[in-house]
């Protein structure tokens, strides 16, 4: 049985000014007891609304949706009691500490002598010194691990972080890190939606991509990486690239990064920009990685807001995307 069944998941929100708005479109996948899946896509494809589905806070339009064989609309509280959701919104009583909070939380899923278990979440989060802390009196990065305390205090088979590391510090996220990769090896499925891609690369087994409410890519995160071009040449360039490379390139300021499969692409790559009379340094060769393949599936599927290109930056529109390709690939997926 999986621990996640999405199946033909769609969702319109009636939406008063420009009509009706498909945030999901047909989502279909299951996620395996024990796996740690990543959830990825661009600001707006659903990654959310997939998760307040799951959580039973938002009713698909149409499609099922199972916790460890539960339907989180006709056994709402026990598929509610199998997860352990952080939401990506900060939410709070403020009327409580965060001893009392968490302890509030355990009896609402009717865990009684929990404070064992409470105290090695606060320590591990970091978090010890804040126990008798009201809400009010956590910086932003404390109110977000507070979020992660409180989706575990009840030990749940299946862990679900929406963008749990936002605004959290570098040494925390790598506490945090572990301490997930932990439950995870302990046996609990993890469900994770970030944009550190590197952190999805680094912890995901298999990652699924969301654009515009679709799943346009799925697969193991070894294979995903694999099937991209292998390597990327960097370089500091002092203008504008020419066409035939901006087209390509992901340009962050004066840092050019281009795809290229192999060494004669390379070449090809440095002998137009020599052609173009622009000097480069910092030249470098690196393997592609997941933020690499992020970037080119969403560009195969149209419209792409790309991060470090966003759109009217002067170069032609992307290719329409291919829906039966999607489709293709949820057809594939277990
Ligand atoms: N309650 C709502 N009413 C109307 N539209 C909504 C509502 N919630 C989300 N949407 C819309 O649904 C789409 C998907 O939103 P969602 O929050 O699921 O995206 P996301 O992938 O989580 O994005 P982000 O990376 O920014 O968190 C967006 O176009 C959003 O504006
Ligand atoms: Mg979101």
């Amino acid at each position: 049985m999986p621990a996640i069944s999405f199946q033909s998941v769609s969702k319109t929100y009636p939406s008063a000014r420009n009509g009706p708005l498909k945030a999901l479109d047909g989502v279909s996948f299951d996620i395996h007891a024990g796996e740690f899946f990543g959830l990825l896509g661009p600001n707006g494809a659903g990654k959310t609304t997939l998760i307040s589905i799951l959580a039973g806070l938002v009713r698909p339009t149409s499609g099922r949706v199972a916790v460890r064989g539960y339907d989180v609309q006709a056994d709402y509280a026990e598929a509610r009691r199998q997860l352990g959701v952080v939401p990506q919104e900060l939410v709070f009583d403020p009327f409580f500490n965060v001893r009392e909070a968490l302890r509030i939380q355990s009896g609402y899923f009717g865990v009684k002598n929990n404070d064992a278990w409470i105290d090695e979440l606060l320590a591990s989060l970091g978090l010890s010194d804040k126990a008798d802390a009201n809400m009010r009196q956590l910086s932003g990065g404390m109110k977000r691990r507070m979020l992660v305390a409180q989706a575990l205090v009840h030990k749940p088979p299946v862990i679900v972080l929406d963008e749990p590391t936002a605004g959290v510090d570098v040494e925390l996220r790598q506490t945090l890190w572990q301490f997930i990769a932990r439950l995870n090896r302990a046996g609990h499925t993890v469900l994770l939606t970030t944009h550190y891609l590197e952190e999805a690369e680094a912890l995901c087994g298999r990652v699924a991509m969301l654009k515009s409410g679709r799943v346009v890519a799925l697969d193991r995160t070894s294979e995903l990486l694999k099937a991209a071009s292998s390597n990327v040449l960097r370089f500091k360039v002092d203008a504008p690239l020419p066409p035939e490379l901006a087209d390509k390139a992901r340009v962050t300021g004066r840092i050019a990064q281009l795809p290229a499969h192999d060494a004669h692409e390379i070449e090809q790559h440095l002998a137009s920009v020599r052609r173009a009379g622009l000097s480069v340094e910092d030249v470098e060769v690196r393997k592609a990685d997941l933020e690499d393949v992020f970037l080119e599936v969403m560009a195969r599927h149209g419209e792409a807001p790309l991060p470090d290109r966003p759109a009217g930056d002067g170069n032609p529109p992307r290719a329409a995307s291919v829906a039966d390709e999607a489709a293709a690939v949820e057809a594939g997926s277990p």
